[in-house]
């Protein structure tokens, strides 16, 4: 669907008629990706980053957090539980950490696909070679939000980080035919409406594959401690609208909505959302992953979170996804 950026904007305000947007949403997500739910299960093979995000609990100035890295047969390990509880997606992610070199990567990658799962990287910045071999080994699908697409605020929140680079890695992982994930924060400080509202046909005219909205919740050693952080409420209309936007896209209801709610997810499904990436990481690396405060879940395993989403799931009158759950694109939509 088209939208121009003052409509967008309209109803990104508009809190008074959201259950209306909502709707809509959900119905158009009832019409182009069906009333299955795919689940993603989501590893956390490393909390050790290079970065310095000032909104990122595992950023590399905060020292007082206790750092762990899987090893390789670790999280092949993790990775085989996920498909044998019945995970068709495993989701890779971590902090930028350089212990994982293209060629232990590309080990593991082709370890995991034998299991016969969808495997997803989230592993940030890497040259386009890194991003060539991972395919090879064959790594299906790659998530990056962009994070915000003001470029001044990005600069200040992601110090020697360059917004055009990250761009540039988007378009590669593109060229490479990965299906891309991308997405925002809400509400992080000093950002507008107006930009939640470029974000958006950023996003669009990319275009994404998936797009993961989630709020921004400040952490407390880090340098935004002190910030307001994003509103559920907000979080949802700008993920409602995504879906307005992008009609047969695949949209997680994002675990730090559920952060700030304990219905957060189970409200993104009936708002637009259709796919959902439990925790599979096991034991104390679930608290240590902290990118933000109130993290759920931590103290579940796998296969409580998989039972938990399973009861949501059906007591929404939804079902869980069987396949792999890639986007299936609509060649035309009807405006
Ligand atoms: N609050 C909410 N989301 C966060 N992320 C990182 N830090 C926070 C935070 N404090 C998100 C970023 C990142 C994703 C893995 O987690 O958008 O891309
Ligand atoms: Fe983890 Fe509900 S999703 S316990």
């Amino acid at each position: 669907m088209q939208l121009s950026k003052a409509e967008i904007i309209r109803h990104l305000e508009d809190e008074e008629h959201q259950q209306e947007l909502f709707q809509k949403a959900d119905a158009i997500r009832h019409q182009y990706v069906g009333d299955e739910v795919h689940l993603r299960g989501l590893i956390e093979f490393s909390n050790i980053c290079r970065n310095q995000c000032l909104y990122c609990g595992i950023r590399c100035g905060n020292t007082k957090l206790l750092r762990y890295r899987m090893l390789e047969d670790e999280l092949i390990e993790t990775a085989r539980k996920a498909a044998v509880l019945g995970f068709k997606t495993v989701v890779m992610q971590s902090g930028e950490d350089t212990y994982y070199t293209q060629v232990r990567l590309c080990r593991v990658i082709e370890a995991i696909k034998k299991f016969n799962v969808a495997v997803t990287l989230s592993i940030g910045e890497r040259d386009y070679a890194d991003y060539k071999a991972f395919k090879e080994a064959g790594a299906d699908r790659y998530l990056m939000r962009i994070e915000t697409t003001d470029k001044k605020l990005y600069h200040k929140l992601n110090p020697k980080m360059s917004w055009q680079h990250r761009y540039e890695c988007l378009l590669a992982l593109k060229e490479l035919h990965y299906e891309l994930g991308s997405g925002i924060m809400v509400g992080l400080p000093e950002q507008s409406i107006e930009s939640i509202a470029d974000d958006l046909l950023f996003l669009k005219k990319l275009p994404v594959d998936m797009a993961g909205i989630g709020p921004f919740i400040p952490h407390p050693d880090t340098p935004l401690a002190h910030q307001q952080g994003g509103k559920l409420d907000l979080s949802l209309r700008t993920m409602a609208l995504m879906r307005l936007l992008l009609p047969d896209i695949n949209i997680p209801a994002t675990t730090a909505m559920e952060s700030l709610h304990p219905q957060g997810r189970i409200m993104a499904l009936k708002a637009g959302a259709n796919v959902v990436m439990p925790n599979v990481t096991e034991g104390e690396y679930r608290r240590l992953y902290e990118l933000y405060p109130g993290k759920i879940c931590i103290n579940d395993t796998p296969q409580q979170c998989r039972n938990c989403l399973s009861v949501k799931i059906k007591m929404l009158g939804r079902t869980i996804g069987t396949g792999y759950g890639g986007h299936h694109k609509i060649a035309k939509f009807p405006e």
